[in-house]
């Protein structure tokens, strides 16, 4: 049977509610059988950073008014954000990022279960990861990582275009929201973990310190 953290006690009825409490002339996102599930129509920022791949404009306020619980948060690929109230990790220095570094080494930056959330917005592809000088993620290797670093009961919301394989034994998936920017823009979707409590699982990856990552390689 698999469990989740004891402590992580809202829904995503709850997570919903809340939602709708920050933007209530919004249209909704829904929640029904255990999931959420939405659309997004956020509009281009033309004040925005102008960085390449960033945020469309009220993404990040839309999905943190669902995570009020989250106290440690990481953004992972965090671009052109500024510093904040979180954490940001990124591999190109000159961002002058919180934590420097590669995706793929992420849990050697931070210890184990540190984040309550963690935000990750990834190069989408081979021509995305060409435009940061960095090859592009194995997706499942940056998952085990995070795997690591989230807290039992905490979340991971991960922008893609993919949905990005999972291990069902430490995620639970739990809810999509599509993400529609503009005309000739990319469809995006927001996908929601929560980290499992695995820990009397063998091959469970908080009980690593540092993930190898999966032996299969990109599994798509
Ligand atoms: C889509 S952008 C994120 C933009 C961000 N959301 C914003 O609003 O500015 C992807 C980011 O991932 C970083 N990146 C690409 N490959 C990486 C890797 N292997 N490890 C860490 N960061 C990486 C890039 O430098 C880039 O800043």
């Amino acid at each position: 049977m698999l469990k989740t953290s004891r402590d992580q006690a809202l829904s995503p009825q709850d997570r919903a509610r809340l939602y709708e409490t920050a933007f209530p002339t919004y249209p909704p996102v829904v929640a029904s059988h255990g999931w959420l599930y939405g659309t997004w129509i956020l509009g281009n920022n033309y004040k925005g950073s102008g960085y390449y791949g960033a945020y469309p404009p009220g993404y990040l306020k839309r999905v943190t008014s669902m995570f009020p619980e989250a106290k440690r948060v990481l953004h992972l690929f965090s671009g052109s954000l500024p510093p904040g109230d979180y954490v940001r990790f990124d591999c190109r220095e000159e961002l002058a990022p919180d934590a420097l570094g590669q995706a793929h080494d992420l849990a050697a930056h931070f210890k184990v279960a540190e984040f309550d959330l963690v935000l990750a917005d990834p190069p989408y592809s081979n021509e995305d990861a060409d435009r940061y000088g960095s090859p592009m993620i194995n997706r499942n290797k940056v998952m085990d990582q995070c795997a690591i670093i989230v807290r039992p009961g905490g979340n991971l919301v991960w922008l893609d275009q993919v949905l990005p394989m999972y291990r069902k034994s430490t995620w639970l998936y739990w809810g999509a929201i599509g993400i529609v920017r503009s005309t000739n823009h990319r469809f995006r979707i927001a996908n929601f973990f929560q980290k499992r409590d695995c820990s009397d699982e063998p091959n469970c990856a908080m009980s690593r310190t540092h993930a190898t990552g999966s032996p299969e390689g990109e599994r798509q």
